[in-house]
């Protein structure tokens, strides 16, 4: 029966087209999932393709094999336009080359001078006769965009002052003929070198890596990463601004004293410790230096006296985080109708001083010793100094809040 054998010749030739169009996993390819690309330039295509064991032998890759690009669908048959791209032609829709050797297993193509209509997905086949295949499983996102996107900062490790720290700056290079250059704008001198580099989906990157130690001057300076890529006679740039956050142990440490005058005995005093640090001090600790000796008094930003006659004397406050700790300058405590406490360096003039005097007045006790035994005045200096010393051991009341603890500052 003729009608019988032309319904399975037409079933044959239907399976045939069908194996033929969608390649029934006769073609494995790999390429990325997705490019982005900048109008004007050009987009290299990443692509290798493996013909899977049952289907080797009628693969011949000795054999010229034609690389076609598909836009959109696979079904090219009911859309001839969407076959964008056939190396077995001389005139495409989309202008390109295919750079991979394809005896090889390399389809790498490039698409030159792109337009934002190349935005779409795509397709690999191969026609090889007798072996035909598309890769229906696997496409590639194409997207193009009138400027690039930003580089990508990166930094290695902790930020903190005097400890080397290492920036990559990196930025995709869909053109690998046209790599964009990479330059940095940083706070410092620096060195750096650009690299192209190979990711994981074989798509190119520009890389370019900057050392430098910062300081804690660099705190909250920008760094820069700018991107030229360039396009025809022009260029586009694209660039990423970094704010630095540079840890370090307290600088600028200060101590302030309020009231600044001499005040009297049960009047309070404030006396207020400031720091620039990061992360911010945490601790702060007082000291008093008294007869050159030096004391722990109390803890907290500011540390408040209800002033009592011993508390006269020099003050200073000392900040620490956990990267160290910073001493500010000393603040005199002067005490309304009291001997000034003396300064350390005047104490020692005057001792030098008296200690002449003493010197002198031996000689003139031991020339005159024969006709009288009295005391000579220099012996005044080693009582008042004494009783100095006698006063030193009671630590100054304080006020009700005694120190607010700088803890809870953060
Ligand atoms: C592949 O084709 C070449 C050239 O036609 C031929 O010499 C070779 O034997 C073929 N190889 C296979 C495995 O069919
Ligand atoms: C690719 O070009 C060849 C040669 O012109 C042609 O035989 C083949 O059908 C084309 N393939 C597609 C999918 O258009
Ligand atoms: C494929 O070809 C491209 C372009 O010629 C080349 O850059 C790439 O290294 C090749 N890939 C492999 C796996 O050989
Ligand atoms: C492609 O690879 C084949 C086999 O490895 C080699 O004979 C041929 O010279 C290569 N073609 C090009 C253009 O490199
Ligand atoms: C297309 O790109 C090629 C190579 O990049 C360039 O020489 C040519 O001038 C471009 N053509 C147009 C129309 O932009
Ligand atoms: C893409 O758009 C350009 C104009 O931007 C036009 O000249 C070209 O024909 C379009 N190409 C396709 C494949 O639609
Ligand atoms: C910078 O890039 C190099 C090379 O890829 C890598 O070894 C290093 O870990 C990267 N450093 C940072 C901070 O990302
Ligand atoms: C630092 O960068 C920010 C944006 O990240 C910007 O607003 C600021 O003006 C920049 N500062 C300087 C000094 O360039
Ligand atoms: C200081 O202490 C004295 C005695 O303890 C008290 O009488 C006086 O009110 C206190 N002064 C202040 C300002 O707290
Ligand atoms: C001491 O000075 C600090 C900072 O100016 C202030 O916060 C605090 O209230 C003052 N304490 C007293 C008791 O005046
Ligand atoms: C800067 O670093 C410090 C300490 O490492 C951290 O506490 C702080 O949150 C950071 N600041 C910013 C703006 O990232
Ligand atoms: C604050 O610093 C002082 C002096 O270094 C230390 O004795 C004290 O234990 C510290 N306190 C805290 C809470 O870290």
């Amino acid at each position: 029966m003729a009608g019988h054998e032309n319904m399975f010749f037409l079933i044959g030739l239907f399976i045939s087209g069908v194996l033929a169009c969608f390649g029934q996993n006769g073609l494995n390819t790999t390429m990325p999932d997705r490019l982005d690309v900048l109008t004007g330039s050009c987009v290299q295509i990443p692509c290798s393709y493996d013909i899977p064991g049952k289907h080797h032998y009628t693969f011949n890759s000795t054999i010229i094999t034609s690389g076609v690009w598909i836009k959109e669908n696979t079904h090219f048959y009911r859309h001839p336009d969407n076959v964008i791209f056939n190396s077995s032609k001389t005139v495409n829709r989309y202008q390109g080359k295919i750079t991979g050797n394809m005896s090889q297993k390399n389809c790498t193509t490039v698409f030159f001078n792109v337009t934002t209509n190349y935005t779409n997905i795509y397709f690999f086949r191969i026609e090889s006769q007798p072996f035909l295949a598309t890769d229906i499983e696997k496409s590639v996102k194409i997207v193009v965009r009138d400027f690039p996107s930003s580089p990508i900062i990166t930094v290695s490790g902790e930020v903190k002052e005097g400890t080397p720290v290492s920036w990559n700056c990196s930025a995709v290079a869909p053109c690998p003929e046209h790599p964009p250059e990479l330059t940095w704008t940083l706070p410092t001198q620096f060195t750096s070198e650009n690299q192209l580099q190979e990711n994981s989906d074989q798509t190119k990157s520009v890389l370019s890596t900057v050392t430098f130690t910062p300081s804690y001057l660099h705190h909250e300076k920008n760094i820069t990463c700018t991107a030229v890529y360039p396009v025809g006679t022009s260029n586009k740039r694209a660039e990423h601004n970094m704010m630095l956050n540079v840890s370090f142990s307290p600088k600028d440490t200060s101590t302030s004293i309020s009231p600044a005058d001499p005040v009297s005995v049960g009047s309070c005093v404030n006396l207020t410790c400031s720091s620039t640090a990061n992360p911010p001090v945490t601790n702060f600790t007082w000291f008093k230096i008294s007869e050159g000796k030096t004391t722990q008094v109390a803890s907290g930003q500011s540390y408040t006296l209800n002033v009592t006659v011993v508390d006269g004397g020099l003050y200073y406050c000392e900040g620490r985080n956990s990267h160290g700790c910073g001493k500010s300058n000393e603040v005199q405590l002067a005490i309304k109708g009291h001997e000034e406490p003396v300064n350390p360096k005047v104490f020692e003039i005057v001792g030098k001083t008296l200690g002449l005097i003493f010197l002198f007045s031996l000689i003139v006790f031991f020339a005159w010793r024969r006709r009288t035994s009295r005391l000579p005045s220099g012996f005044d200096m080693t009582d008042r100094s004494q009783g100095l010393v006698g006063m030193n051991s009671p630590v100054g009341t304080v006020c009700s809040n005694q120190a607010m603890v700088g803890r809870g500052n953060q």
